[in-house]
């Protein structure tokens, strides 16, 4: 077999959480919805780097509309894990969106703090509507509302890698989604 499955990475991760078809069929859910809801609406998919970069692929593909798609890298500051609400622009958008139908494609909402600091910047840089499609959501960690009209799976608060979720950036090429072996990230023998 080609490619990096759970098999690969046994030895780093507790079990797999969500199974590569377990991802493929919530994706086409939701991007089957999307397709009706936006029909002629030319809808733009904002993707927020890195993570989000396979769910974005998968999302769009099985789009059966037109889309555009664009690219923005952001940073939170704060101690360790924690996001601190302050966020930065490290790639901006190359699209105007004055006036678009924003999708932001997201891989995790965690806090929600990332995604409620960028829906209310594309408001204000005139975007027409700014809806969310998150793959996964953390409930037990977040700290501020956002409204996701296009929701994919609630996990629990456990560190979760592969299908664009990293750690130390590993792992975004595993096809599943599986949780990590906390020896993995405190520094011991997996
Ligand atoms: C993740 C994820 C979101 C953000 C969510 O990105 O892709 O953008 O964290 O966290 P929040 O809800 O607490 O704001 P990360 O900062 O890990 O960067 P990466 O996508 O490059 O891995």
């Amino acid at each position: 077999m080609v490619g990096m499955r759970i098999a690969d990475v046994q030895e780093d991760t507790d079990h797999e959480l969500i199974s590569k078809e377990e991802i493929s069929d919530i994706i086409n859910r939701a991007a089957a919805q999307a397709s009706e809801d936006y029909r002629g609406k030319n809808p733009l998919l904002v993707c927020v780097l890195k993570g989000a970069v396979n769910t974005l692929a998968a999302f769009s593909q099985a789009m059966s509309i037109p889309v555009q798609m664009d690219f923005m890298s952001l940073s939170s500051y704060g101690s360790g894990t924690e996001s601190s609400g302050k966020i930065t622009v490290r790639q901006d958008l190359s699209t105007d969106v004055r006036g678009r139908h924003v999708l932001i494609v997201e891989d995790i909402i965690d806090s929600g703090i990332t995604l409620a600091w960028l829906v209310d910047e594309l408001k204000r840089r005139g975007a027409a509507s700014v809806e969310i499609f998150a793959l996964l959501e953390k409930p037990a960690r977040r700290k501020v509302n956002v409204d996701v009209k296009y929701k994919g799976r609630e996990i629990p608060d456990e560190f979760v890698v592969g299908f664009g979720l990293d750690y130390d950036e590993y792992y975004r090429n595993l096809d599943s989604i599986a949780v990590l072996k906390p020896s993995v990230y405190e520094g011991g023998q997996a």
